[in-house]
């Protein structure tokens, strides 16, 4: 697939350099494309990958991964201009600057407010429950660690599940993008186990499900 990933900071660097490793075509997005973070994170993603600035990576995509902070969302959103049928992945939590909680504005998740500002785009929120190191890695002794994703179009779902599977992860269908405030509050429990409760980051979530037994 042709992803461009806005962004070259810690989230875009594993998930943009993992899909380059496995054959997808990858544009990462920089407001400073020619600057030296953007020159070594390419070097490093190898696989033909390339940057440019925020409007070539959205140009040549069919799917596009915001990997900003939320809160550069809206201007950004703004600037790259319509999106056109492109799938846009949201991995964003909306986290208070001292972690204490999730921003919610107008009880909206942070996926359908940047829906509302995305001009076209299928927007499908993904990624925003793992730690980086659990995205570089998600095997737990052989088992995948699960990765949610919800969204309200069903093509752009498949497209994502696949990016998801390709990185080794299980990909759980959590239903429409209504749903994303169940991830972005599943995030923040991850983050306070991780950072408050000792966990640190190499730990992950993992669905299971088994058939029930004869009645
Ligand atoms: N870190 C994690 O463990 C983790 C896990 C799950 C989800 N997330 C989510 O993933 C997203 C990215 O997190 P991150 O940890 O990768 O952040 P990060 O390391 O700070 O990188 C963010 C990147 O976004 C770009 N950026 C920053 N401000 C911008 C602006 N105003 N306009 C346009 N681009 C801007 C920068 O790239 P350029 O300087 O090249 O433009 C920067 O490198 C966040 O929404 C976060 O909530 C993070």
């Amino acid at each position: 697939m042709r992803v461009g990933v806005l962004g070259t900071g810690r989230v875009a660097a594993v998930l943009g350099t993992r899909w380059a490793a496995r054959g997808h075509a990858i544009v990462f997005g920089s407001r400073n494309p020619t600057g030296e973070k953007a020159r070594q994170l390419v070097e490093r993603a190898g696989g033909g990958a390339t940057v440019g600035t925020l409007h070539d990576a959205v140009a040549t995509a069919e799917v596009v991964l915001l990997a900003t902070p939320y809160g550069a969302a809206p201007d950004l959103l703004a600037s790259v201009g319509d999106l056109g049928d492109r799938v846009l992945i949201d991995c964003s939590n909306p986290l208070k600057p001292d972690l204490s909680g999730l921003v919610v504005e107008g009880g909206l998740s942070a996926a359908e407010r940047i829906a509302g500002w995305a001009r076209g785009g299928r927007v499908v929120k993904a990624f925003n429950v793992a730690s980086t190191a659990t995205m570089a890695q998600p095997l737990y002794d052989g088992q995948a660690a699960s990765m949610f994703y919800c969204g309200d179009d069903r093509d752009a779902k498949t497209l994502v599940r696949q990016l998801i599977a390709d990185l080794d992860f299980e990909p759980v269908d959590a239903g429409p993008l209504r749903c994303a405030s169940y991830l972005e509050s599943l995030a923040m429990l991850y983050i306070h186990l991780a950072v408050r409760e000792g966990w640190g980051s190499h730990c992950a979530f993992r669905m299971m499900r088994r058939d029930p037994p004869p009645k």
